[in-house]
């Protein structure tokens, strides 16, 4: 069965003390509270040791924003997968769209870094989605499609299984200009039945897909709903616990 996921995305935000008063106070928060999906925070570098340590004991889970694509050696300022793994960290975001978009991150690093993170049982969360002028265009499920091949289709089954695919419309990041609900359903079942066409019913049925793009307390639970849609990853509003909470929330009753 696929797992309903909210993932929070720090991005560049937060100093070591913030981040480590931030994971003191979720995992008091959600001590108390029956959580109807799994939770990840997902950080800058930095943090991780720390908020690896702090959560040891939760089912709060850890992941990195990203990672090399290079195993190890001369890449000064680069962290690299195993390096992540060995925070305790057992999450990656790749492909964000920010990535792509100032850090020049191709389909073919991505593909590499996508590998690496699976070589060291991280869990990458994939992250695709169009520009608006791709949307207004209507080449959305275009777009998505060949993001999905260039990246992640050559990998084997078993491989594909592990991964966590995130639909994130770039006009809807960080814009507070939400993807509709029908909008989100639309695009997730298109990315399921791709899935679908290349790996299989099974396969497709049991991989996540979680949508992100100024998802917030107040229309996550109609986003969830769908019956594609398994979740969040989650900027702006992840940078407080109590509206981070009220994302989770979207799951429960
Ligand atoms: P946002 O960011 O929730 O601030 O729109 C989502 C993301 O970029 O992952």
């Amino acid at each position: 069965m696929r797992k309903n996921i909210v993932a929070g995305n720090w991005k560049m935000n937060k100093t070591l003390q913030e981040g480590i008063e931030f994971v003191k106070e979720l995992k008091e928060v959600l001590a108390n509270d029956k959580t109807n999906c799994e939770v990840v925070v997902c950080t800058p570098f930095i943090h991780l040791a720390s908020v690896s340590t702090i959560l040891e004991v939760t089912n709060i889970g850890v992941g990195a924003e990203n990672c090399a694509n290079q195993v190890s050696g001369a890449y000064t300022g680069e962290v690299s997968a195993t390096m992540v793994a060995s925070t305790g960290a057992k999450y990656v975001i790749l492909g964000h769209s920010e990535r792509r978009a100032y850090y020049g991150e191709t389909a073919e690093i991505l593909k590499e870094k996508v590998e690496l993170a699976l070589a060291n049982d991280l869990t990458p969360i994939f992250c695709i989605g169009e520009v608006l002028e791709e949307r207004e265009a209507n080449k959305q499920n275009e777009v998505v499609s060949g993001q999905l091949a260039d990246s992640l289709f050559s990998l084997s089954a078993e491989d594909f299984s592990k991964v966590v695919l995130a639909y994130e419309p770039v006009w809807a990041i960080g814009t507070g200009k939400t993807a509709t609900s029908d909008q989100a359903q639309e695009m997730h079942a298109f990315i399921r039945s791709i899935v679908a066409e290349k790996y299989g019913k099974e396969i497709a049925d049991n991989t996540s897909i979680l949508y992100g793009g100024s998802c917030n307390p107040s229309n996550a639970k109609e986003l969830f709903s769908n019956p594609d849609v398994d979740g969040g990853l989650i900027g702006g509003a992840s940078l407080k616990v109590a509206d981070f909470k009220g994302v989770i929330n979207g799951f429960n009753s």
